[in-house]
């Protein structure tokens, strides 16, 4: 396998500097090419909530990669509308327009609220100080970490970022120009921050008041992972369009944003297009995760194990004085230091348990949907022996 790692290191762009090797996976743990097994509390970013190499989806994507992959948007195919009944069962009336990534489907409801808005000349975006939107251009500019957009100016133009949680700044910002405020129910990147009750229910408000597109970006935090299949579901606060990736596809690359009925034909005939979205192979591998989620219970289980960790999380904040704060939602959580966190990561992850960081702060952790008791067990201890060792030093 050293072999391996030479032909990462000569060949691929230095966007990342991975240091683990994996090569298999089953439910919540991960094997590296050493065969040292590590319990997965990433879920490679919030994507594999079913944990992995999950029988049913293996089982619909083999039967469909011998049967049929791609024919273009050009033709149906016998996946994609009934993944798109099943989203909009679990949303509100509407639309579905299928993409490959968290960036894309957010792409494609900023093209959706631009071109709501060019008949009125309104083209303004607000998103918030700290969201994540992707990678791409367009998603770039909408993102509020400063970080991420360095090097890459000019960006696009139009997008304003306000402070989250704070119902006056937003205020400030509308302008006769603005077609759309885009928000993150529960920011990830940004360090797992929870949008306050009263402010969604405020922002809609004035959304609606001035005729402005309210979207939610539930790349991560929708599927299930805060306990309800939308985030936005917690809040009884329904958004015009709403986008999803990650988990969606159980590590098969698929995204997603559902428009509201009003809005469906705003994107009409030849408006916007994708050549790999929503193929019959993605969508068998989507069907298959949405079928586990209503056959399996998977919210339920989301929900009692959030409130097993949450207790055991509460504890370790007892003991260490450095945690700050536990916050977050359903599986989706945040742990606060007073200082940067990236060295749990990287001391859980040599006792083999894998976390990631978020914001500055925060170790975060994303643990399949399916998660235990015994494997919260194991991770806290993990995380409990790492603090009081760097407590020790
Ligand atoms: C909230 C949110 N939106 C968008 C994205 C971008 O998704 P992708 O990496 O699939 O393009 C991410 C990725 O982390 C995300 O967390």
């Amino acid at each position: 396998m050293s072999d391996i790692i030479g032909l990462q290191k000569k060949y691929l762009v230095p966007t990342y500097s991975p240091e683990l090797l994996f090569v298999r996976g089953e439910g919540c743990r991960l094997w590296d090419h050493k065969n040292r097994e590590f319990l997965d509390f990433a879920s490679g970013i919030g994507v594999c909530s079913l944990g992995h190499a999950h029988p049913v989806v293996a089982d619909a994507v083999s039967k469909q990669v011998s049967k049929l992959v791609h024919v273009s948007n050009l033709y149906m195919n016998e996946n994609q509308p009934k993944l798109a009944e099943k989203l909009i069962k679990h949303s509100f009336p509407g639309g579905v327009f299928f993409a490959n990534s968290g960036a894309e489907a957010n792409e494609g409801m900023i093209k959706l609220a631009r071109k709501y808005g060019s008949s009125k000349g309104k083209f303004e975006i607000i998103t918030m100080n700290d969201s994540f939107h992707g990678r791409t251009l367009a998603t770039l500019a909408a993102t509020g970490r400063a970080k991420f957009r360095k090097g890459f100016e000019p960006h696009m133009p139009g997008f304003y970022h306000v402070p989250f949680n704070d119902i006056e700044a937003l205020k400030k910002q509308i302008t006769p120009r603005t077609c759309a405020v885009m928000i993150e129910p529960v920011q990830g990147e940004g360090g797992i921050i929870p949008a306050d009750p009263e402010y969604l229910n405020a922002v809609r408000a004035l959304c609606s008041e001035h005729d402005i597109m309210l979207l939610f970006d539930e790349v991560q935090c929708g599927m299930g992972r805060t306990g309800t299949f939308f985030a936005w579901q917690h809040y009884g606060v329904k958004p015009d369009a709403v986008s999803l990736a990650k988990a969606l596809g159980n590590g098969f690359p698929i995204g997603a944003f559902i428009v509201k009925e009003k809005y469906k034909h705003i994107l009409d005939l030849g408006t916007h297009a994708t050549t790999f979205g929503g193929t019959p192979l993605a969508c068998a591998a989507a069907l298959a995760v949405l079928n586990v989620f209503d056959n399996d219970n998977i919210l339920k289980n989301c929900k009692e194990m959030s409130t097993y960790l949450f207790g055991k999380l509460q504890a370790l904040k007892e003991k260490y004085s450095q945690i700050v704060e536990i916050r977050g939602a359903g599986l989706m959580i945040g742990i606060v230091f007073d200082e940067p966190a990236g060295w749990l990561k990287n001391m859980t992850e040599k006792e083999g348990l894998l976390t990631l960081t978020a914001g500055e702060n925060v170790l975060r952790l994303l643990p399949p949907l399916i998660v235990t008791n015994d494997e919260i067990d194991q991770a806290i201890d993990i995380i409990d022996h790492a603090i009081a060792q760097k407590e020790n030093k």
